[in-house]
């Protein structure tokens, strides 16, 4: 696992990270997914949301956020009155990292040593397009982005003192995908998009 380091250009924009990161190397998890999945949306948003990698649809798409989780963030955002066109997306593994079960691809979470890999992609994002606040969507962003383990529950809702900027750190979407039942997932929703608001509010 040499790093990601090697492959990123430096000063590059957006557009051009997006088009060296197929090439990278950095960790194993090139070899079995179908692409790298980039950062997406305003090159100079204010906010930068960070997810923790493409999942099944987003591999095979090569766009972040676009299936089931994706969907649950789209309407958090419409309800905190953020715009998904005036945010950059992105995650932060660029490949699926997945064990095959049958014909299904199930998630893996990635461990440290992908998170440390990939992390000079996410730097360059930062530094392409320099955001004035940034959301971790849970625990492997926020470990990523602050580079320590975060406990979402403890430390969630509030701007904390990042490198590059505030850092808000918050549950991942997918979690309210798997409450137990409506109360939960509502609270969960409600949750979400409380610290949405705040991130909006640090952004501006
Ligand atoms: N979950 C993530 O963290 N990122 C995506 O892009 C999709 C699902
Ligand atoms: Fe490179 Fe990141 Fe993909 Fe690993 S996950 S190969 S570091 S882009």
């Amino acid at each position: 696992r040499p790093g990601a380091e090697a492959w990123v250009p430096p000063a590059a924009d957006v557009t051009q990270l997006r088009d060296a990161v197929q090439g990278c190397r950095g960790c194993e998890l090139w070899r079995d997914a179908t692409q790298a999945v980039f950062g997406e949306g305003t090159a100079s948003a204010r906010l930068m949301l960070v997810g923790e990698q493409p999942g099944d649809r987003e591999d095979r798409d090569g766009e972040p956020f676009v299936g089931p989780a994706g969907r649950v963030l789209d309407d958090a955002l419409a309800e905190a009155g953020i715009a998904r066109d005036e945010v950059y997306l992105t995650n932060a593994v660029k490949h699926f990292r997945f064990e095959e079960r049958g014909k299904r691809r199930i998630h893996r979470r990635p461990d440290v040593g992908n998170i440390t890999a990939c992390r000079p992609w996410l730097e360059a994002e930062f530094a392409a397009v320099l955001p004035a606040a940034i959301v971790c969507l849970g625990a492997t962003a926020a470990r990523s982005v602050l580079g320590r383990p975060v406990k979402i529950g403890e430390e969630r809702g509030h701007p904390l003192d990042g490198a590059q900027a505030p850092v808000i750190v918050t549950i991942h979407p997918s979690a309210i995908l798997r409450a137990r039942d409506t109360a939960d997932r509502d609270a969960a929703r409600a949750g979400l998009v409380a610290d949405l608001r705040r991130a909006r509010e640090a952004a501006d």
